[in-house]
Parts: C-alpha cells; structure tokens; sequence
C-alpha cells in the first residue's frame, strides 16, 4: 500500500498556490484531504476539482488568524474522518516594503498569519498527531532563514518559523511525530512579477520581482509539492529549495558580511 493511503491531511491554505498543488498531491496519492482556506467560493472550487477526480476531500472555511475557526477545523476533521496524520501549515503570504518603512501593524499582521497562526494550528492538531505518530510540515520560505532587500515584513515573520521548527522537532521526536520545515525560494505561478505591484511601486524594479529580485528560476510548484511530501514521508528536517541556498545560510553564520555581500550577489538591485 502507498504511504499516503487512507492517511487524513489537514492543509491550510489548500485554496490556491502551493497548498492547492500539495492538497492535490495528496489526495492523488491516496490521502483523505481537509483544505483550510477563508473565501468559500475559491475553497470550493479548490474541492469540487479534487472530488471531480474521485479523490476523498472535504473543505472546511477557516481563518487561521481566529482560535475559533481553528478549533472547528479540527473538530470537523476528527468527526469526518476520526484520526489526523498530517497536518501542513501552507497558509501565509509574502510583502514588500523597506523594512525601516514597515509599520508595526504590518509586523504584527504578518506574524499573525506567518506565525501566529502555525503555532495555533499545531496546538490544535498535536494531540492527535501525537495519537497517530504523524507528520507537521510548516511552509517557511527562504526568507525563513535569510533576509533580502524590499521583504517587508516577510523576513521578520518567517524566522520564527523556523526557530518553532526546529524545537518542535526534537521535543516531538520521542512521542513520534516528525516535523518538517520546507523553505523555498520563488515558486512559479501565472501573476509572478504582478503580485506586488501595489506594494513596490516606490520600490526599486527588483522589489516587485519572484523573490524581490532573487536571481533564481521559479521552482515549478508540482516538482516541490513532490519534494516536500517525500521529505515529510522520510521524516527528514528540512527542505531548502533550491539546495545552494544552504551554502549561503552556512556562510552568513560565520560571517554575516560575507553573507550580505553573497545575498546581494545573487539579488537584482
Ligand atoms: N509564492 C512563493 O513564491 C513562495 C515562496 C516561498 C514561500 N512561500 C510560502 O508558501 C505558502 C503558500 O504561498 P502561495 O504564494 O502559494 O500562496 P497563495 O497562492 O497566495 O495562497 C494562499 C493560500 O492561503 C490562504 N490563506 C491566506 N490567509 C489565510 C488565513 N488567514 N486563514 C486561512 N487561509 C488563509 C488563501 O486562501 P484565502 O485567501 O481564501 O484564505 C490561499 O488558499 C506561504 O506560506 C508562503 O509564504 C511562497
């Protein structure tokens, strides 16, 4: 039998982008799928998509931001389908904008959805990850784990992501849930260099580019769905994608001049 049979996934943020493909994924994979999304008419589609194929899926309107709708979602799985295995926290977005510019709202937004928000949804599930010794994957970003030019609030908002991560991990691993961290750079999509045209119009042209002008090809959403749920199957720590950005993760910890120097390399002014 293939790993994701039968097993249940929650997946925030199932609506659209990369949590929509991992949904499917999933799903095709022979997983029972919760997509968590706010607009009902995108969650909808999202699902009707995934039913068209014959695959098990359920939608459940959530704001992640709220402990109510979160409590709900849970509850809502547990009733349809008894037992959760995964849960992957996809939901959250990026900015743009001189970090000196950001206003606190706009921190504490982002840390609501990027942040905040991951640590309710594992509260909420953990107990029954814990029962079916499953998987947490969290979404990170490369901005999870490095801070480029025009990010906003971005950066600031997905560190904590990682550093949650990475003790989750260890303090979990004796009650056998795995925990992964996936952080990838710029994903390929149709609105890619439109997305941010409100937020960078008074930035320099590389702020409204994939990455703020990160000079990396968009990695093609159905190659990382595939990678993350591979590493999470594995029970690996984390996935960096692409990988080399490891190399300058290593080096602005010995040296965070050389760091800066190697990010503005590889970044578009
Ligand atoms: N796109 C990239 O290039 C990129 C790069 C690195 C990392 N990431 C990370 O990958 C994840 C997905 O990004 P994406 O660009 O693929 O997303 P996206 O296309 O913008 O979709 C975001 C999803 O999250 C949902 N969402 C937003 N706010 C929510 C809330 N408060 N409660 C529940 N659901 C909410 C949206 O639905 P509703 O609006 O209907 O709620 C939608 O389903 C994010 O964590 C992002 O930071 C993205």
């Amino acid at each position: 039998m293939a790993y994701w049979t039968d097993k249940v996934a929650i997946v925030t943020g199932g609506s659209a982008g990369l949590g929509r493909v991992l949904a499917e994924s999933l799903a095709e994979a022979g997983a029972r799928v919760v997509l968590a999304a706010r607009n009902p008419e995108r969650l909808d589609r999202a699902v009707a998509a995934i039913a068209e194929q014959g695959w098990t899926v359920v939608g459940v309107p959530t704001d992640v931001t709220e402990d109510a709708d979160v409590a709900a979602l849970i509850e809502r799985t547990i009733v349809e389908f008894g037992r959760i295995d995964l849960l992957i926290n996809c939901a959250g977005c990026s900015d743009r904008g001189l970090a000196a510019e950001t206003s606190v709202e706009r921190f504490q937004e982002l840390l609501e959805l990027n942040f905040l928000a991951t640590v309710r949804c594992c509260r909420a599930a953990l107990p029954h990850l814990i029962r079916s010794r499953g998987h947490l994957v969290n979404i990170g970003s490369l901005a999870a784990k490095t801070a480029t030019r025009f990010l906003g609030a971005s950066p600031a908002s997905k560190f904590p992501v990682a550093a949650y991560s990475q003790q989750l991990r260890s303090e979990l691993k004796p009650q056998g849930v795995s925990v992964l961290l996936a952080c990838p750079g710029p994903i390929a999509r149709d609105d890619a260099g439109q997305r941010y045209d409100q937020q960078a119009a008074n930035l320099p042209d590389a702020a409204n580019q994939p990455g703020a002008g990160v000079k990396l090809k968009g990695i093609p959403p159905a190659r990382l769905a595939a990678t993350i749920l591979q590493a999470c199957q594995r029970r690996k720590a984390e996935v960096v994608m692409p990988g080399k950005a490891r190399l300058l993760f290593a080096v602005a910890q010995i040296s965070p001049a050389a760091g800066d120097w190697l990010l503005n390399r590889f970044t578009k002014s």
